[in-house]
Formats: structure tokens, C-alpha cells, sequence
């Protein structure tokens, strides 16, 4: 039996998850399509229902629904629910359980494409959305030692840091970047089609020597800070591995397998090439 998975969302044809989710599924001699499943707020329930069918394995959820969905699910695991947001939905005989891997992902890719242990160290975050909140999150997880989060609204990353608790705190002023060892941009500034697409959402000019700076945008691939970064030779990671380890989470959820990295960053990047242009 051919078996279903896809993801949910509103709009969902520009998600790059289908290209790296299909040549996973494809590389491990997986009989799966995954499919764009395009749902308005009002067929979420019914598209949320849909997945305990014995031939899906389940779904990943973007925007605007990671939240809206918890509600749907049978049991939704612990960062998740302390996230307040779903963005992997798995189907174990008709129940759905729900797992959050964005922050997990994140983390992932720090180690393995950053080779940098977040342990131990001083983040600060830009933004206080949903993709910081799960970002701050994990890094509390994973024992960072402090996580500083500014954000133009102020009131959302004093909330975002009440959640929290230790080691979050607000900052009501743009910072100076000593004493950091990372920087994450969590903000929509950089994005390609975002509200300002060829800007930096800090300058670099305090950044000490080694400060990891992190964009979490990956379209386009070199963001301005990210440039602005290298040209200072810090070390820089941009946003697409991210995207493929919350995603190579969700395939390790849906099938117990692990999952193929390497050929997923593969296909997300001749996909972004073609869209895009410049080299795969
Ligand atoms: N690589 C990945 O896997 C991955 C995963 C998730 C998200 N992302 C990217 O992360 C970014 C944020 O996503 P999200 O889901 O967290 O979005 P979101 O919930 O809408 O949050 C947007 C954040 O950007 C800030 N912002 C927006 N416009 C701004 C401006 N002109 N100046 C300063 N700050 C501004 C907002 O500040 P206010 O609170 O003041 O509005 C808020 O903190 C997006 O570019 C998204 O593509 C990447």
C-alpha cells in the first residue's frame, strides 16, 4: 500500500519540504508520497481527522496552524506543548500525537553543521515569534547559559522570557554583542518577499572575535547579515539547516528510520537553485 504524508498549511506551494521529504522517502526505498496539503482554517479539523487514516503516517504543519492544531491531536509531546505549537503530527494506529521539532532542529543543526555545542553558552536572539520561541526553548533545553532575546516589540520578548524563566531574559535596548558566543537572527528582516528584504536586523560593529552568527532565514541562502558577517570573518549559519533537521526529525518520528541528511540538504538545495538561480 502506497502510504501518505504532507504537509499543512496555508498557503503551502512554496514549501521546500515536499522536495527534501520525497527524495528521503524515495532514497530509503519508501513507498510515500508527501503531498501539499493546502488547508484554510476552517477544514483544519477535517484535515486533522483525515490523518488517522491506517495509509497516512502523518504530517508536518507550517504556518498559519502550528498553534491551532494542538488542540486537534490525542497527545502532544512535551516541547511541544510547552511551545504552545505542533509542527509534526504522527498517526500511530489512529491516534495522533503531536511533537514540535523546529527548536530540536536548530539545535541539530548547531552541532552538526556549526560543529558548536550550545551548552554552556550565551545566545541572543532576535525576534520573539514563533520560530524564537522554539529556538529559546530548546537552548534552555539543552542547558545554554544565558538567552538573551530583544525584539522590536519589547512586551513579546519580555512575555516570550516569563515563559521561560531562567536563562532568558529581556533586553529593552538593541545590545551590544560582547560577551555573546552566538547571535540568531529570528526575525523576518533578510527574508526574500519579507518586510525588509535587503537589510541587517543589527550591525556587527561590536561582535567579538568567534561570535557564531546565525540566520534563520534561508531564503535566499546568504542573507545580508550573514554576508555582513563574512566579510567580518565570523563564522556564520544560515538558515537551511535548520529547515532540513526539523525535517529529518519528522521523517526519524514517521518511520523509526534515520533519516538520509545528506540527500535531503541535497534535493533543498537543487530546488532553491532552480527557483532561485546561482549554483545547487
Ligand atoms: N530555517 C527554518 O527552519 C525556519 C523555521 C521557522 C521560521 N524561519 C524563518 O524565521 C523567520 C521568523 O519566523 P516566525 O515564524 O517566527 O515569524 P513570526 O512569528 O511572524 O515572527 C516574526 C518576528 O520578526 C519580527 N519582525 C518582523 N518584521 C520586522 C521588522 N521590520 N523589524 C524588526 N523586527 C521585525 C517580529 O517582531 P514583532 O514582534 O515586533 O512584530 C517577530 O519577532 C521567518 O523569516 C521564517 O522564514 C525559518
Amino acid at each position: 500500500m502506497t502510504r501518505r504524508a504532507g504537509i499543512i498549511g496555508h498557503p503551502v506551494e512554496h514549501s521546500l519540504s515536499p522536495v527534501f521529504q520525497a527524495a528521503a522517502f524515495a532514497h530509503c526505498g519508501l513507498d510515500v508520497v508527501y503531498e501539499r496539503w493546502d488547508t484554510p482554517l476552517a477544514d483544519l479539523p477535517a484535515r486533522v481527522e483525515f490523518l488517522r487514516d491506517p495509509a497516512v503516517l502523518g504530517a508536518n504543519v507550517t504556518v498559519p496552524h502550528k498553534e491551532h492544531v494542538l488542540s486537534l491531536l490525542d497527545e502532544v509531546g512535551g516541547l511541544a506543548a510547552r511551545a504552545g505549537a505542533v509542527n509534526t503530527i504522527v498517526n500511530r494506529g489512529g491516534r495522533l500525537f503531536g511533537f514540535n521539532t523546529d527548536g530540536p532542529g536548530f539545535v541539530a543543526a548547531l552541532r552538526q553543521e556549526a560543529v558548536f555545542e550550545p551548552a554552556g553558552r550565551t545566545f541572543l536572539l532576535l525576534g520573539a515569534g514563533g520560530a524564537a520561541r522554539g529556538i529559546a526553548l530548546a537552548l534552555a533545553e539543552v542547558r545554554a547559559s544565558a538567552i538573551h532575546i530583544w525584539n522590536r516589540t519589547p512586551d513579546r520578548a519580555a512575555l516570550l522570557a516569563a515563559d521561560l524563566g531562567p536563562p532568558a531574559s529581556p533586553l529593552a535596548e538593541p545590545p551590544s554583542l560582547q560577551g555573546y558566543d552566538c547571535l540568531v537572527n529570528c526575525t523576518t528582516i533578510g527574508m526574500q518577499g519579507g518586510p525588509n528584504p535587503s537589510a541587517s536586523p543589527i550591525s556587527l560593529e561590536t561582535a567579538p572575535p568567534g561570535l557564531l552568527v546565525v540566520d534563520i532565514v534561508y531564503a535566499p541562502l546568504e542573507t545580508p547579515l550573514l554576508r555582513a558577517a563574512a566579510s567580518l570573518g565570523l563564522p556564520t549559519l544560515g538558515g537551511l539547516p535548520m529547515l532540513i533537521y526539523q525535517g529529518a526529525l519528522a521523517f526519524e518520528h514517521w518511520t523509526g528510520l534515520p533519516a538520509p541528511v545528506d540527500v535531503m540538504f541535497a534535493a533543498a538545495r537543487s530546488e532553491l537553485a532552480r527557483r532561485h538561480g546561482g549554483p545547487p
